[in-house]
């Protein structure tokens, strides 16, 4: 495979994979099934799902980063495919590939990868400061900059509370729309300065800034619709057996996750009460695998992003 092209260099910043072993060995269970993983970032998971896949196998990769793709440049297998796309655009990918309907296993590693919370220029990092633009793909919606100059008070407050989950969400906007009439927000630090000097409740070992910031991040990149939208897809997408297994880092999404499979274990519980229904009635989807995983005490002292990571998985029922 050829280098990246100059202007798609991809800045040297490392991501350590969550979950490696436990996931890969929930997700394979055909070696020479076709599998999907919609977030490559820098293939820690692809590159293990490749070793172990046989000849036959095939992985189809997906990720809304322009710099993960370039980074998927040195996988040079042709039993590998990827895709610059939103993974809510999971069951379109599959088709094209001809394999809806008959992927072995689909995972989702969410949220973002460290080359996107530690390059200062990716505008995530309230320690490092860069531009304030925190998409994903850059090429893509708005910015940080952006909303922050244009949203209504209330507009600003909503995101830092609802994707957030920021106490002092109104006071920290409040802030915000105060200083922007001075001067609008352009770098990362200067936000995350005048959102410490807002918040009213220092936590010991957390920036002050960092609720709002995840919020924002949640919000601009409409992280939970993603998620809820490749859920569904990846349930028509899986073959009948097929093993389903996500990874989230925050309680917002882990529970999406958690209920979405406990509603499709369940099928349709709305059916009146006492009218006789067989089992296959009950039109349910999905069999739980095992219980949320967590990372080892080891993993977490080696990487401790790792630390609010859950893993959830799930058999699409034949
Ligand atoms: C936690 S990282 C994945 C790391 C990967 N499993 C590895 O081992 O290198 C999450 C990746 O998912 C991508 N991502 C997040 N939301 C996405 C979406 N809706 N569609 C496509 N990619 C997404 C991010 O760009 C990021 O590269």
């Amino acid at each position: 495979m050829p280098s990246p092209d100059a202007d798609q260099v991809v800045p040297c910043f490392h991501h350590t994979s969550v979950l490696l072993e436990g996931a890969v060995d929930t997700l394979i269970h055909d070696l020479d099934g076709v599998y999907l993983d919609g977030t490559f970032g820098r293939g820690g998971h692809s590159r293990v799902i490749l070793s172990r896949l046989s000849p036959e196998g095939r992985l189809l990769a997906m990720d809304r980063d322009p710099q993960a793709i370039a980074a998927a440049e040195d996988v040079d297998d042709p039993r590998f495919h990827i895709t610059q796309r939103e993974f809510s655009q999971l069951a379109e990918y599959a088709q094209e590939q001809g394999v809806h309907g008959k992927l072995s296993g689909i995972l989702l590693d969410v949220g973002v990868s460290s080359p996107q919370l530690d390059d200062p220029e990716r505008g995530f990092s309230f320690m490092r400061n860069g531009p304030l633009d925190m998409r994903m793909d850059p090429t893509q919606g708005e910015s940080a900059a952006a909303f922050l100059a244009r949203a209504s008070e209330a507009d600003i407050a909503y995101v830092f509370k609802t994707y957030g989950e920021e106490r002092y969400a109104k006071r920290l906007a409040r802030a915000v729309v105060t200083r922007r009439a001075e001067a609008p927000f352009t770098h990362t630090v200067d936000l995350a300065e005048v959102l410490k000097l807002a918040h009213p409740a220092w936590e010991k070992g957390r920036h002050p800034a960092t609720k709002a910031f995840q919020g924002l991040r949640i919000y601009l990149n409409g992280e939970l619709d993603q998620l809820d939208a490749a859920l569904d897809a990846a349930l028509e997408a899986l073959a009948p057996g097929g093993h389903l297994v996500i990874i989230s880092f925050h309680s917002l999404e882990d529970r999406r996750v958690k209920r979405f499979i406990r509603r499709h274990v369940r099928g349709d519980t709305d059916l009146p009460r006492g009218v006789p229904i067989r089992d296959d009635q009950l039109n349910r989807r999905l069999e739980a695998l095992g219980k949320g995983m967590r990372p080892s005490e080891e993993e977490v002292d080696a990487n401790p992003r790792a630390r609010s990571a859950v893993m959830r998985a799930a058999r699409k029922r034949v």
